[in-house]
């Protein structure tokens, strides 16, 4: 596995520059598994070069669609495409493959998938979608962990109140829906921008859905046919967030541009009670590192809340503010784990139950080699391994690779020295 080796700027804040935010990565997998319900061919722009579209190319090829990457711009061709079975290894290493059920179903009457399984963000339920499925009309055969779901003669209309607010969730269901013989009415629905984008794409090919972006979304029955424009992916305001923390740690001057500062308010004004200098122009978003950072207390939450793939890289911040800070992880059961390496780097961090953390600063770090669990991670100890004195080396660049194009590119742009160590 490749690694990424970082030599720290011992919190120097001396990064300075222009920082271009990619696609959304959870935009773009829910409008690839939108596009299949589409008959014809989907054009997609603004496409981030992650691997996990790759993985949800690969998964729409398995079922008979035609993918091709040029530049940031994507074609999928579904014509034919009359595959019901998500190739199980692919699926697997793809929590997002969770997407393609709905769709697949409501086009092809019927979907075969292995549970996706946990993750180390924890156990990863897929009761919303079976059960909302279910409640449409799919009948479910379950056998050694491969699940089978049919609606021969479509789905129906009908009404479905989520047990919990999910995104991918919300996504899978609202786009099957718009394959439903009557109108299917949503309720407890998450509220992200992602959901927003994919069913604006869904309505730029004649889809009718109204409330996306509200706890409740109402899906007409409609027709529908390719949208000939193609179609641009929003800002990843994930990734923006996290440029956001890397400025406030060691920037000079840095400008995030191509993001969507709306979708990240509850970044930016977190930041800025603990006193980091943020201006946002129609152009950029610009953020230094200010002397001090004070302290101060997240609580993840669903959107418009604090996200929780924010949560990693937020924690190395807390790191560096005076006093006493605090993290409550709402949304997932398995991730504050990743504490356990900062802490090896000199963190003073203290983990109270799977959802609490309190971190006490500021703490000098040190270089260390570590191995990011996940995405998001990843990304923190890349953080912390920027501001830390010596040489990091970050394992597992898989992981990173999955969520952030080119970052290494991005970073050096800025005065970071990162390499790539590729594995022998
Ligand atoms: N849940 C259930 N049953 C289900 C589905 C979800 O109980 O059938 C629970 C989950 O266990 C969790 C909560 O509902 O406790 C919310 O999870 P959600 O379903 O919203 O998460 P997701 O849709 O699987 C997406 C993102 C995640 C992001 C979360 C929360 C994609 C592809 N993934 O996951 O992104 O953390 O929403 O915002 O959109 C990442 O990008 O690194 C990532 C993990």
């Amino acid at each position: 596995m490749d690694s990424f080796i970082v030599d720290g700027l011992a919190e120097k804040p001396t990064l300075e520059g222009e920082i271009a935010i990619s696609g959304m990565k959870n935009a773009v997998l829910p409008i690839m598994a939108a596009a299949f319900v589409v008959e014809g061919e989907t054009k997609l722009s603004n496409v981030p070069n992650i691997a996990d579209v790759g993985s949800m190319s690969r998964l729409l090829e398995g079922l008979g669609a035609f993918v091709s990457h040029s530049g940031d711009e994507l074609s999928i061709r579904t014509h034919d495409a009359s595959g019901t079975v998500l190739e199980p290894q692919l699926a697997k290493s793809l929590r997002a493959s969770v997407l393609l059920i709905g769709s697949v179903l409501a086009r092809n009457g019927s979907v075969t998938f292995a549970h996706p399984g946990g993750c180390v963000l924890g156990s990863r339920p897929i009761d919303v979608f079976v059960d909302g499925l279910q409640k449409l009309g799919a009948e479910l055969v379950e056998e050694d962990e491969t699940y089978t779901l049919k609606a021969p003669n479509g789905l129906s209309g009908g009404e479905i109140f989520f047990r919990v607010m999910s995104v991918t969730g919300t996504e899978a269901l609202m786009t099957a829906a718009t394959r439903a013989s009557g109108p299917v009415t949503l309720r407890n629905c998450a509220m992200e921008p992602e959901v927003v984008a994919t069913a604006d794409f869904l309505k730029s090919c004649g889809a009718r859905i109204e409330g996306a972006g509200t706890s409740t979304i109402v899906i007409h029955p409609a027709h529908l046919t390719p949208n000939p424009e193609p179609v641009r992916i929003i800002p990843d305001r994930i990734e923006a967030a996290s440029f956001l923390i890397l400025g406030a740690l060691v920037g000079k001057n840095i400008r995030i541009t191509n993001a969507e500062p709306l979708h990240i308010e509850a970044v930016i004004e977190t930041l800025r009670g603990m006193n980091v200098s943020i201006s946002v122009t129609k152009e950029a978003i610009s953020v230094s590192a200010p002397p001090h950072l004070k302290s101060t207390q997240i609580r993840t939450h669903e959107y418009p809340g604090f996200p929780t793939d924010a949560q990693a890289p937020m924690a190395v911040l807390l790191t560096q503010a005076e006093g006493e800070s605090s993290i409550l992880e709402t949304v997932f059961d398995g991730r504050l784990n990743y504490t356990a390496e900062l802490v090896r780097m000199g963190a003073d961090i203290q983990i109270w139950n799977p959802h609490k953390a309190t971190i006490k600063g500021k703490t000098d770090l040190k270089a260390r080699d570590i191995d990011g669990p996940d995405i998001r991670a990843g990304l923190a100890f890349l953080l912390a391994a920027s501001i830390a004195e010596g040489k990091s080396r970050i394992g597992n660049a898989h992981l990173i690779d999955r969520g952030y194009g080119s970052i290494e590119k991005k970073l050096s742009a800025v005065g970071l020295s990162i390499s790539r160590e590729q594995a022998s």
